[in-house]
């Protein structure tokens, strides 16, 4: 599974991009009103860091004006991933932009047939919200589950980018069921590292190794 990270904070993506472990970057409108930056450089940066894929959202809700804030977006760099939501309006842009080469997301999913739509318009990525389905009281990952299903029926292209992550079990369940990609805020990738009984047996083994005297460089 493929890690994204879901931020336009541009130090908490380095941190984490230095790790290595980052595949791409996803930011929508919100996230830019949190940064509190400029779009179009905030965007450039994490364009210049990260080597894969950075989604930026069209805030535009009919389709010519889509396709029009799609093309500018994509002239930030090359690894720009146009975003747009999931309307008829998103879709039809997104058959466009996908048939002129671009790659897009298609974001706020929240059904199956949702899904289905997206991977018949040729998005690159599909993003059903999952946080967003619990929050009321429906489980979000058996909507993972069901457009895994649905695309391996069709063997369709389009990859499954779980969003709306609230918790490293969440991408623990996302990687369970299959889905390609996972985008999470940094603290919820960096919380996936910690355990417990990890923390424990360091403190015990470095104790140990104190009393050894010994050093290895
Ligand atoms: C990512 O593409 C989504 O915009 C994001 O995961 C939404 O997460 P939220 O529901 O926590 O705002």
């Amino acid at each position: 599974m493929k890690f994204f990270v879901d931020s336009a904070d541009v130090e908490a993506i380095a941190e984490l991009n230095d790790t290595g472990l980052v595949d791409g970057v996803t930011t929508n409108p919100s996230l830019i009103l949190k940064s509190g930056r400029d779009i179009l450089e905030v965007t450039k940066e994490i364009c210049d860091m990260v080597d894969g894929p950075v989604s930026a959202e069209v805030v535009a809700l009919e389709t010519e004006a889509m396709i029009a804030e799609g093309r500018k977006l994509a002239e930030i760099a090359e690894n720009i991933c146009i975003k747009l939501p999931l309307t008829m309006d998103g879709l039809k842009a997104c058959k466009a932009l996908t048939s002129d080469g671009f790659k897009t997301n298609v974001t706020l999913c929240f059904s199956a047939n949702q899904a289905l739509l997206a991977a018949k318009a040729g998005a690159t990525y599909i993003s059903p919200f999952i946080g967003r389905l619990d929050d009321i009281n429906i489980d979000g990952m058996d909507l993972i589950a069901d457009i895994r299903t649905i695309y391996d029926n069709y063997d369709f292209q389009t990859q499954i980018l779980a969003a709306s992550i609230r918790s490293a079990n969440h991408m623990k369940d996302a990687a369970l069921i299959g889905a390609d990609v996972a985008t999470a805020p940094p603290n919820v990738i960096k919380a996936m590292a910690n355990h417990v009984l990890t923390d424990k047996g360091l403190d015990a083994f470095m104790k140990d190794w104190a009393k050894t005297g010994q050093k290895i460089l």
